[in-house]
């Protein structure tokens, strides 16, 4: 038997309900803030990845899904979408457009990861950015956006964690702190912070492995290291949130796992799903645009991971309960009355009525089962009589109770009765 690659899933129709559910209210949210949706490749050229994310980033080193095509070109399928945006920003000459510009995506995405619960290989993702506000009312914008969201969908158990990590001119001081703190222990890091000691230090913030986890608990934070102006900007930040009542608590162990961030980073913890507990990670990327080409442009947005949402929802008790059930089943018996009972169902259906008919043949007793089994809420019979009278029996299976009606007028009958 052929299977699915490892760390893929399939969404089967019982499932599929809650990702409809997810994606519904993203749409409506993201409207709420005025941003529009936005599409793009699912591969991209490697090079984007690799100077967006940035090359020193656990994502392009191991993460990646790269081949080469036919004519030898280096292609990656996303494992993300901002860049993905402000590639396509860049290139439809966007970025002149009135300011800010507020995009949203529904994507999914492909990370070489381990698989385990809340972590895939192809996952999805709801993901918002908006470009050209650098103000700390954006961020705060974009915060609410995400916590807005996330209590919606009805996510309970869940904490804002915030951070600053500075920008190109704090960084350098930050810099030499970082070395010289993870220079004095660099026997106990792992071979790949060893040359990130060289390459990225603050990727070693990142790293998975225990050893180093432990040692980066005690270096240096971004938060004592800001420049005048990232201190402004954070407690701008902080001002805004506290009086709108979003509560967050600063956590000076963020640093993300990509390179474009700049100032404000946040992630939005859920401890019931385990221990892939991030269901949003984002923060601000005021040099990610001009890096990639473009314009000086700032950028702040954030991802959620559509399959820990789903974890979270679950954890929180939130119950979509599936309307799949047809307002009505028509059960004919004979030729005539199957070519009438499908011209009826297509008026129930114009008239935006779930209503089926029988397409496989079955006798009028495994077809009233059938309905049974279906939880259709009337069903009505109609043989050579009802076709001769014009009227039939129609029946409310909720309570069992009959009423004639004439076919002609079913449609409108039934109308009624469900809005009753
Ligand atoms: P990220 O933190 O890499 O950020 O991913 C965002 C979210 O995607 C995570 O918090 C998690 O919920 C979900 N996610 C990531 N990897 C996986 C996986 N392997 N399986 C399941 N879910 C996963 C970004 O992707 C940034 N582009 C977010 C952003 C947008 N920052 C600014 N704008």
């Amino acid at each position: 038997m052929i299977q699915k690659p490892r760390g893929t899933m399939d969404i089967l129709p019982d499932e599929v309900g809650v990702w409809q559910y997810i994606e519904k209210k993203a749409r409506e949210v993201a409207a709420k803030y005025g941003y529009s949706e936005i599409r793009f490749p699912t591969f991209e050229s490697t090079e984007l990845f690799a100077r967006g994310v940035g090359d020193t980033t656990d994502v392009v080193q191991k993460e990646m899904y790269t081949f080469t095509d036919r004519e030898d070109r280096s292609y990656t399928l996303r494992p993300e979408g901002t860049a993905c945006v402000v590639r396509s920003l860049i290139e439809n000459g966007k970025c002149s457009d009135t300011m800010p510009l507020k995009l949203y995506y529904i994507i999914n995405c492909f990370r070489y990861e381990k698989p385990q619960a809340g972590r895939s290989r192809e996952f999805f993702q709801f993901g918002t950015e908006m470009f050209g506000a650098a103000a700390p009312q954006a961020d705060a914008t974009v915060i609410a956006l995400a916590d807005t969201f996330i209590r919606e969908i009805g996510i309970k158990d869940v904490k804002l964690h915030i951070n600053s990590i500075g920008c190109p001119n704090c960084r350098p001081k930050y810099h030499e702190a970082l070395v010289k703190y993870f220079s004095d222990n660099s026997d106990k890091l792992c071979d790949t912070c060893k040359e990130r000691l060289k390459t990225n230090p603050l990727r070693i913030l990142d790293c998975k492995c225990p050893e180093c986890k432990a040692i980066a608990s005690d270096a240096p934070k971004t938060i004592d290291n800001l420049c005048v102006e990232c201190q402004t900007h954070f407690d701008g930040l902080k001002l805004v949130l506290d009086n709108s009542g979003i509560e967050y608590e600063i956590d000076p162990h963020i640093v993300r796992g990509l390179d474009y961030y700049t100032r404000t980073v946040f992630e939005f913890i859920c401890d019931s799903i385990g221990a892939q507990s991030t269901i949003c990670g984002g923060g601000r990327y005021d040099g990610l645009m001009k890096q990639l080409g473009g314009p000086e442009l700032p950028g702040i947005g954030f991802a959620m991971g559509i399959t820990r949402l789903i974890l979270a929802m679950k954890a929180s008790g939130v119950d979509i309960g599936a309307d799949d059930a047809p307002s009505v089943y028509i059960a004919p018996m004979g030729t005539a009355a199957t070519v009438r009972a499908f011209e009826l169902v297509e008026k129930f259906r114009e008239a935006g009525i779930y209503a089926e008919t029988d397409l496989v043949s079955r006798s009028l007793k495994a077809q009233m089962k059938y309905a049974d089994k279906k939880s259709a809420r009337y069903t009505v019979i109609i043989g050579d009589s009802e076709l001769e009278s014009g009227k039939a029996q129609l029946k409310d299976m909720r309570n069992s109770t009959q009423s004639e009606i004439e076919l002609d007028k079913i449609v409108e009958h039934v109308l009624a009765a469900i809005k009753e």
